[in-house]
């Protein structure tokens, strides 16, 4: 009986550490995809000011691409959901723009694109700085949230 208690243990243990570092293996690619998706948005910024097509154009897939991943998708809240959107639709506005050669139409979708970034971004730090005041959404936000202590030298 003893012995059974201590396998149980173990098992358990090994069942929690194991939850843990996903947890942060997670949260290491969740890190991974932000910074491409800057990197994305900064190359898109610079095939719009120089007038590249082709350029605007595979910038954009690849945004499109990383708001269709799992990590992005994690969050299930309805306002990151919304935002999530916003995101997409300016990059696949932004496409058909390129596609068109409508450079004009191009640089007004990646404004919106831009104001998408601000909002979601705005909306993540409120929910952060009203955690623990049982804000609705919060559980949700908290995969993709670091703990404070990562955030706070920034
Ligand atoms: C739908 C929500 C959403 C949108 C839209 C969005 N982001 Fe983010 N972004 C996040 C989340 C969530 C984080 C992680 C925030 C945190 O934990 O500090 C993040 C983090 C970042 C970071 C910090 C990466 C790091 O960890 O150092 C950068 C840079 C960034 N985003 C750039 C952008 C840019 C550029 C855009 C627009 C082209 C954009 N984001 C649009 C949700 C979004």
């Amino acid at each position: 009986m003893k012995r059974i208690r201590k396998y149980a243990l173990l098992v358990l243990s090994l069942f929690a550490v194991g939850m843990v570092a996903n947890d942060v293996y997670a949260q290491m690619r969740l890190h991974r995809l932000m910074i491409e998706k800057l990197q994305a948005a900064q190359k898109l910024l610079e095939g719009i000011a120089l007038g590249r097509y082709d350029q605007i154009e595979k910038q954009s897939d690849e945004l499109i691409r990383i708001s269709k991943t799992a990590e992005w998708l994690a969050n299930k809240n309805p306002r990151y959901e919304q935002f999530s959107n916003e995101f997409s639709r300016a990059a696949e506005t932004i496409v058909r723009k390129a596609k068109a050669k409508n450079l004009d139409g191009a640089t007004l979708a990646y404004f919106d694109l831009t104001m998408s970034c601000v909002r979601c971004h705005q909306y993540v730090r409120e929910v952060r700085d009203a955690r623990g005041l049982g804000m609705p959404g919060t559980d949700a936000l908290a995969v993709l949230t670091p703990p404070a202590h990562a955030t706070k030298a920034k």
